[in-house]
């Protein structure tokens, strides 16, 4: 199998931030999970506090949107060493050498495409990548004994019919495109899979819209070709890459006539991974929660915030609607906080702040 060591950084390097669960270098390892897609904006971010707070992490990942100096950028930062895979996960083989080499506690399943648009236009790519990966990760479990997967789910699966604030009984609603239906589809692959083997442990995790960076500015979201999502534009915008944003529409039923989202720090994010593979390993059977921070902003908010707080003008022009986008879309977030003891810690502002200190320091992403 092609296998590549990224390599360990000296523990003396180790940058201390100042971490929401803990920044403890003498921990022992508590358990070890394997990251599905890790080396990506979401995964790298959770790797950072899942050995912040002193489990060992693996990451297999093919690279197909992310590289692996984000890996090695998580190491520098935390000062400890991750087991690095270069597969793809859909490789049932290939994957289960990982499972045979290593003692693998929980997984968390990351390896995704997640481009609404593409989704639309390469239907049977998006379905293929995204029910395989976990049909693969859901077979290897099942060969070598691991019984405790978390799935990066999205609050797209509330669809069309549910009102806000979404909670997490209410039931799946209807996408707008296969991008959201890959998620409807593995979450009912992932509750069938824990109904049929009463040891598994499934957290579904559904994210609202994670924007920020690591404090440190070393790693963020880098995404290949034009952003599709609303704050990587706009860090395009402020570092000169692109002329303008424009906002999608200022004619919804909305305060100021722009969609509101619910968008969390993906640090705050990556904690709440943290907390359900604590859930997940004294659990079994199927749970579902939101991660958001409960509190809507709309697009006219996060292009007035970036500016106030990071001192750039953002040039923007009002356009026409973009097909499918809802005017709100944000979390109950209880659920986490009752269960979990997780809530978001991090505000606007820092969300703008990191995004800006992150995309300055990298103009051009990881690719320098
Ligand atoms: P990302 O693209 O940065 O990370 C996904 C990672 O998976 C990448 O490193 C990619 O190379 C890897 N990958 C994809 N297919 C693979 C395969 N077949 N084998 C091995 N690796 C593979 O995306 P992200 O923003 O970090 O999102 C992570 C997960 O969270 C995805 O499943 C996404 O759908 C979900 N999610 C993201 C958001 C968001 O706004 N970013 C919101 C809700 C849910
Ligand atoms: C936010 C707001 C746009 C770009 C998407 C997926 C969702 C989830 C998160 C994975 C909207 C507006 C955007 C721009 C704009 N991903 N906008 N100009 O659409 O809420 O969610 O990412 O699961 O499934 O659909 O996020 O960042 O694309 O848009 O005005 O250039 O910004 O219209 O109102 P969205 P987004």
């Amino acid at each position: 199998m092609s296998r590549k060591a990224v390599g360990t950084v000296d523990k003396t390097e180790k940058i201390c931030y100042n971490s929401f669960i803990t920044c403890n270098m003498e921990v022992d390892p508590m358990s070890t999970i394997l990251l599905a897609g890790g080396a990506g904006y979401i995964g790298s971010h959770t790797a950072v506090s899942l050995l912040d707070s002193g489990h060992d992490v693996i990451i297999a990942d093919n690279f197909s949107n992310s590289c692996p100096e984000a890996v090695s950028r998580v190491e520098k930062i935390t000062g400890k060493s991750v087991k690095l895979y270069e597969l793809d996960i859909k490789d049932t083989d290939k994957l289960s050498a990982v499972f045979s080499e290593n003692n693998v506690d929980a997984v968390i399943h990351f390896a995704g495409l997640k481009a609404v648009g593409e989704s639309v236009e390469k239907p049977v790519v998006y379905y293929r990548n995204n029910i395989d990966t976990t049909l693969s990760l859901l077979e290897c479990m099942s060969r070598y004994g691991v019984k405790n997967i978390i799935f990066s789910s999205s609050a797209t699966v509330y669809g069309e019919e549910n009102p806000v604030p979404y909670t997490e009984e209410m039931k799946r609603g209807t996408c707008t495109n296969p991008y959201g239906w890959t998620k409807v589809m593995m979450e009912q692959i992932l509750e069938d899979a824990a109904k049929a083997d009463p040891e598994l442990s499934v957290v579904l995790l559904r994210y609202f819209n994670p924007i920020g960076a690591h404090e440190s500015g070393m790693i963020g979201e880098d995404p290949q070709g034009i952003p599709n999502n609303l704050m990587p534009y706009v860090a395009q915008v402020a570092v000169g890459r692109r002329e303008k944003l424009t906002i999608f529409g200022r004619d919804y039923e909305t305060p100021d006539g722009t969609c509101r989202r619910d968008y969390i720090h993906v640090c705050d994010l990556a904690d709440g991974h943290v907390k359900a593979i604590d859930y997940a390993l004294d659990h079994k059977g199927t749970e579902v929660f939101n991660l958001g921070t409960g509190t809507p902003y709309s697009v006219t908010e996060i292009v007035e915030t970036f500016q106030r707080v990071n001192g750039i003008e953002i040039p923007h022009v009002y356009g026409s609607r973009r097909a499918g986008d809802l005017p709100e879309s944000y979390a109950n977030a209880d659920k986490a906080l009752s269960i979990l003891g997780w809530k978001t810690r991090r505000d606007l502002a820092d969300m703008c702040r990191d995004t800006w200190n992150w995309q300055k320091n990298n103009p051009d992403g990881y690719r320098k």
